[in-house]
């Protein structure tokens, strides 16, 4: 049993939580869910959208499934996705994109994931006006130990999954020390993995690349602001937001979250897509290593999507979230 803690999050969050744990049910997935909550909900029940008993459960259990948080606009709170990021110290950000069957799409044979430095970079906040009105600048931090757990991450997971090739995305011709260091880190580690391919691309000339011919990328490896861009560059390749899943990984936590936010445009109407929130429960459930049972449930609901009738309606079907996971849970 998988003690896994749960957050159910704003908007869509309860209703895309509760088709993971009706299919997670139906499957007996040994999973015991410690349920939490974090974000608009919390802050407005608890009056803290990051409560401490939300944090002593994550510092507790260390595997956390969570749902889109709502971050208010100008005044109210800063973004807990961030701040959970921060202090866990999930430096990889990890977004697979593959194309999906029977879902239209420009590609049918993309197959990549991304691993994007999640913890420094042009994100970490230090910002301010030179002159007010006139002048602002902002620093981007790029160190070799960062650097070295997030290229080596990806080159470990592509040993582990067979993958062939890795391409690291920099912009060195221009940011010589930051994205040079970067690079520099990217060629010591590709010698320890000679069975891997490893080559580098300017950030430019590679979002011309995914967009032209994305099937010729494996592994992608880069810092937090082109991995931020082209993440979701690679979603769109196969889909959109709603059917990519997320993990953010650090050494001794792990977080799986649906890209999309808490969508509270179609918020209580039965309407939202569960599919990237179910692929980041695989992708959590192949963490903890049921990978078995991941695959079983990957090929429910790739079935599953042969059947308009069931999908949701912003895949063209004219079901509902709770007709998907119905459809799954018979398939299963
Ligand atoms: P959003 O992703 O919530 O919605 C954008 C559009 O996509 C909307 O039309 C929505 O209906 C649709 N959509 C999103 N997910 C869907 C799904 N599963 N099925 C069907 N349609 C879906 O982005 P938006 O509107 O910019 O943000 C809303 C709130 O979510 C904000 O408070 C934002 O801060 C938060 N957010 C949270 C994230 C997280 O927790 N990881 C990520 C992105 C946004
Ligand atoms: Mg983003």
């Amino acid at each position: 049993m998988h003690d896994i803690v749960l957050i159910p999050g704003d908007g869509i969050g309860p209703e895309i939580t509760n088709a993971v744990t009706t299919i997670f049910d139906k499957v007996n997935a040994p999973i015991k869910w410690i349920r939490c909550s974090a974000g608009l909900s919390a802050h407005e029940e608890q009056g803290d959208p990051l409560p401490d008993d939300t944090l002593e459960a994550i510092d507790n259990y260390r595997t956390v499934l969570k749902g889109p948080l709502t971050t208010p606009v100008g005044a109210g709170f800063r973004s807990v996705n961030v701040a959970l990021r921060k202090k866990f110290k999930l430096y990889s950000n990890i977004r697979p994109a593959k194309t999906l069957p029977y879902i239209k799409s420009r590609f049918d044979d993309v197959d990549l994931v991304m691993f994007r430095e999640n913890t420094e970079g042009l994100y970490i906040g230090k910002e301010q006006w030179i002159k007010e009105d006139s002048h602002a600048e902002s620093i981007a931090v790029v160190t070799r130990e960062a650097s070295q757990k997030i290229i080596r991450s990806a080159f470990e997971y592509a040993k582990k999954k067979n993958r062939n090739k890795i391409t690291l995305v920099h912009k060195a011709n221009i940011l010589k020390f930051t994205c040079g260091l970067f690079m520099e880190v990217g060629e010591e580690i590709a010698e320890e993995y000679p069975n891997i391919e490893y080559e580098d691309l300017i950030v430019d000339n590679m979002a011309m690349q995914m967009v032209m011919r994305p099937e010729q990328f494996d592994v992608i490896v880069t810092t937090n602001l082109f991995g931020d861009i082209l993440s979701d560059l690679a979603s769109g390749l196969v889909g959109g937001l709603g059917l990519t899943g997320a993990a953010n990984i650090g050494d001794d936590a792990a977080m799986f979250e649906a890209v999309h936010g808490s969508a509270p445009d179609i918020a209580g109407e039965n309407k939202a897509n569960p599919i990237a929130f179910l692929l980041s429960s695989l992708m959590l459930l192949e963490h903890v290593g049921e990978e078995k049972l991941a695959d079983r449930i990957r090929q429910a609901i790739f079935y599953t999507l042969k059947d308009k009738s069931v999908c949701t309606p912003d895949i063209g079907g004219h079901g509902s979230t709770t007709s998907f996971t119905e459809a799954v849970c018979n398939y299963l």
